[in-house]
């Protein structure tokens, strides 16, 4: 149970600067600034929304909608807020959000390495049905692809 009041909407353009603090602070290749302003404004396929506590964000996710595949993008929580429920609430909308857009089953990549998100994403029903091969470049790990089927 988290303590905190965590509150989620849509990214907007406004916000990318606050997003970029987690960005960097939670990845080894973190994204540009620029791609986040082309997800936000120009991709019509991108979904991103943005969690807060007292006003401060702490976290962000997005997926694309392609067809009726939903294909999570990014995960992330500021370390300092991190073991609070952010993950979870960010998650818990993502799929929301993707059900009411009608989509049917949601993927995404996750390191080998990195167990908070597989089991945050296990929490959820999130299953391993793949791996890709050193997907990443900084240290050719290999990623694990998991799918989940929404009940739509
Ligand atoms: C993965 C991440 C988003 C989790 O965010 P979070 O706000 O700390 O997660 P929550 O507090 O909501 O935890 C939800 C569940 O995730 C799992 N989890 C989260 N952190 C964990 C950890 N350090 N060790 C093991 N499991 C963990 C647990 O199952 C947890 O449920 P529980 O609290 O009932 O045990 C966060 O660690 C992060 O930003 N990591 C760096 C970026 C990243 O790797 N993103 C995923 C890319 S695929």
């Amino acid at each position: 149970m988290s303590l905190y009041k965590i509150e989620v909407s849509r990214l907007t353009s406004d916000e990318i600067d606050e997003v970029m603090v987690v960005e960097k602070l939670s990845f080894a290749i973190p994204w540009s600034k620029q791609a986040f302003i082309e997800e936000v404004t120009n991709n019509k396929f991108a979904r991103y929304i943005i969690a807060k506590i007292d006003g401060k964000t702490v976290g962000y996710a997005g997926l694309w909608k392609v067809c009726d595949e939903g294909h999570i993008t990014n995960v992330a929580v500021h370390p300092e807020y991190r073991r609070n429920g952010v993950g979870f609430m960010l998650v818990r909308n993502l799929i929301d959000l993707s059900i009411k857009e009608d989509i049917a089953r949601l993927t995404l990549e996750v390191r080998r390495s990195n167990i908070p998100a597989q089991n945050l994403y296990t929490k959820f029903g999130f299953k391993v049905e793949g791996f890709r091969k050193e997907y990443y470049a900084d240290n050719k790990e290999d990623a694990m692809i998991m799918w989940k089927e929404n009940a739509i």
